[in-house]
């Protein structure tokens, strides 16, 4: 294999640029050359290339969101689409493909391996739902984004006595809202992977509030119901008045931590090197620290289970 291509797809996350580094320089590093592809698969069936030599990726190592853009291609969910995009991947002599994104783009990778394409996948999302990686890139950086909202939050909430709802990202899963309650010392979170009692959290409210706290923060995914949605019913069932704050797509921008540039790079690094040893169908994970292969159809047949010990953490800690 003397020529591949990374893309990036979904939504976007930031390390990701960190990662589309580590793959062209590892490409370079093995005497091979690397090309990006704008706008994910639409792109791809457009022939969108780019060749990225070494300066082409200097100074993105930091940059939150992807230089090579991303976009949603219900074109390439078609059989004519993805043909295309081999078609041109063939013309310009790419043999192989890394893809960076969530586990819809793993079912587009998927697909492509099936067709006898070359592929392997690396997890980016803010969202941390896959399964085969202890963490997704994206994933801490949105949670410390999120983490010093509420923290702001808090100062305000505690010197009036509030209770304050934070809508957090996460449309089916709740891993960004359960690591920002710990972290915070929230008093309650809800997430999608829990069915939700209203009565249930009237009664902590009202434990809270017997219990003459200063304040009280709900940590609330936005997949559950609006943060909007979740006031009216509080104030419908308990009486109380809650403030709501949507912390929305700003959780998606910025700067990634130290942790997602080091964990992009390995798994950029990783990803390139598995193609070049004749890997594919493949997703890269890393777990206590190993890199691990799965299958990229781990992506949506497994569920990634949230931490009980942590849901466990934030009723224990608001006692
Ligand atoms: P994410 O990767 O963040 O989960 P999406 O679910 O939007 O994001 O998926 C990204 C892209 O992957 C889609 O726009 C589509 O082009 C491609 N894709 C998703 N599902 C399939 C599928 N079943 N077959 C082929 N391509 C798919
Ligand atoms: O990147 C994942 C995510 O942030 C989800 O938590 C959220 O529901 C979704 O993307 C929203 O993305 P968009 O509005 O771009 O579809």
């Amino acid at each position: 294999m003397k020529r591949i291509a990374v893309l990036t797809s979904g939504g976007d996350a930031p390390g990701m640029n960190a990662a589309v580094r580590a793959v062209v320089r590892t490409t370079l590093f093995n005497g091979k050359e690397c090309f990006g592809v704008r706008r994910g698969y639409e792109g791809l069936i457009d022939g969108d290339f780019i060749l990225l030599d070494r300066a082409a990726v200097g100074g993105i190592i930091h940059r939150g969101g992807t230089i090579l853009r991303t976009a949603r291609s219900p074109r390439f969910k078609e059989l004519e689409g993805r043909r295309q995009a081999i078609e041109k991947m063939k013309e310009a002599g790419i043999e192989g493909l890394v893809v960076i994104g969530g586990d819809g783009s793993y079912r587009g990778a998927k697909a492509l391996d099936e067709m006898g394409f070359p592929v392997i996948g690396i997890p980016g999302t803010i969202d941390n739902d896959i399964s085969g990686t202890d963490d997704t890139i994206g994933f801490d950086t949105a949670v410390n984004t999120a983490l010093e909202a509420v923290i702001r939050l808090r100062d305000t909430a505690s010197s009036h006595d509030r209770l304050f709802i934070v809508e957090v990202m996460g449309r089916n899963a709740g891993f960004v809202a359960l690591e920002v309650a710990v972290a915070s010392g929230a008093e309650y979170v809800v997430v999608p992977e829990i069915s939700l009692s209203i009565g249930r959290l009237c009664e902590h409210l009202n434990y809270s509030h017997r219990n003459k706290k200063s304040h009280t923060l709900i940590i609330l995914a936005e997949g559950v119901m609006s943060g909007e949605e979740m006031r009216s019913k509080l104030s419908d069932t308990g009486g109380y008045e809650a403030r709501v704050t949507v912390l929305g797509y700003i959780q998606r921008g910025g700067t990634p931590t130290s942790k997602d540039t080091i964990l992009a790079s390995r798994f950029g690094a990783y990803a390139a090197e598995c193609l070049f040893l004749g890997k594919s169908g493949y997703m890269v994970g890393i777990i206590n620290n190993r890199f691990v292969l799965s299958p990229l159809e781990r992506a949506w047949t497994e569920q990634k289970a949230l931490s009980q010990e942590l849901i466990g953490l934030v009723e224990k800690l608001s006692v």
